[in-house]
């Protein structure tokens, strides 16, 4: 399978390539960003890096040729680009829409026109949201509403995309709590963001444990075109528990 990584350079874009690389499943890694994608650290030995390929992208809504014709014949795009709220209060709203929303919306429509081989399967997009995303703009947030009711329109943009196009294209929407990782959050960090993940019940989960969940939802097929946090976490750690033992 040829899978694109849209956002590799980012938190989850870095696991999602180093999981991807160990994972067999997958021939060809596509990095798709607005930069050049390193190898990710701490790859398990053996990993074959010559499968990672990186597509350096200047406009999200006009794609050049070369970068469609590396992105061509690609099977599924997990898709990470986007600004999280901290960084969305740091840019005006037309530019936060659209590095949420039309990246996104512009991106799956691209992907799923590029050639592809005879007989192949729906091409698969998963978008990354969060689990406050909200698609009732009438249901605001009180707090960051609108930031939250944008990344509610842009699934409902997706959504919409593959509903139009069955048999072309398959869509799911991820909507995680908090991502933690052992690499990037201490032990106090973990404890803190587990305690207000209680008391506001946005919920929490492993990076390692959320990526192993997606990479299996894409090889196998969608469960289901929205994945709550207690599915994330469910997938993701049989998947992850397989992968620490070497396989997938
Ligand atoms: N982190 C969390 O706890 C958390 C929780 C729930 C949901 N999520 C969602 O998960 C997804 C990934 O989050 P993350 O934590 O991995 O975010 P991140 O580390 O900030 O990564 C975001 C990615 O988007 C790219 N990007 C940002 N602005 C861009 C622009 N103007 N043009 C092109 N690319 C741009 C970044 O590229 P550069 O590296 O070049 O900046 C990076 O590859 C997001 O949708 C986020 O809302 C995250």
């Amino acid at each position: 399978m040829k899978l694109i990584i849209a956002g590799s350079t980012g938190y989850v874009g870095t696991e999602l390539v180093r999981q991807a690389l160990a994972h067999p499943a997958f021939t060809s890694v596509l990095a798709l960003g607005r930069r050049e994608t390193p190898i990710p650290p701490n790859l398990s030995s053996g990993v074959d890096q010559s499968k990672l390929k990186s597509v350096v992208v200047d406009d999200f809504e006009n794609y050049s040729d070369d970068a469609k014709k590396q992105l061509a014949g690609a099977d599924a795009c997990i898709w990470t680009i986007a600004l999280t709220p901290g960084k969305y209060r740091s840019v005006p709203p037309d530019q936060g829409a659209k590095i949420c929303r039309d990246y996104a919306a512009y991106g799956i429509e691209t992907m799923s026109n590029l050639p592809r081989a005879e007989g192949s399967k729906p091409f698969r997009f998963v978008y990354f949201s969060g689990s406050g995303s909200e698609r009732d703009p009438a249901k605001k947030p009180l707090i960051m509403g609108e930031y939250f009711v944008l990344r509610g329109d842009a699934e409902n943009r997706i959504l919409g995309y593959a509903q139009k196009n069955p048999g072309k294209v398959e869509a799911c929407i991820a909507k995680p709590g908090m991502i933690l990782s052992p690499e990037k959050h201490g032990v106090l960090i973990h404890a803190a963001i587990g305690l207000g993940s209680m008391v506001l019940g946005f919920g929490k989960i492993d990076v390692r444990v959320l990526v192993a969940g997606l990479l299996g939802q894409v090889v196998d097929g969608f469960e289901k075109d929205t994945l709550a946090p207690a599915d994330l976490e469910r997938l993701g750690k049989e998947r992850w528990e397989k992968t620490k033992a070497g396989g997938n």
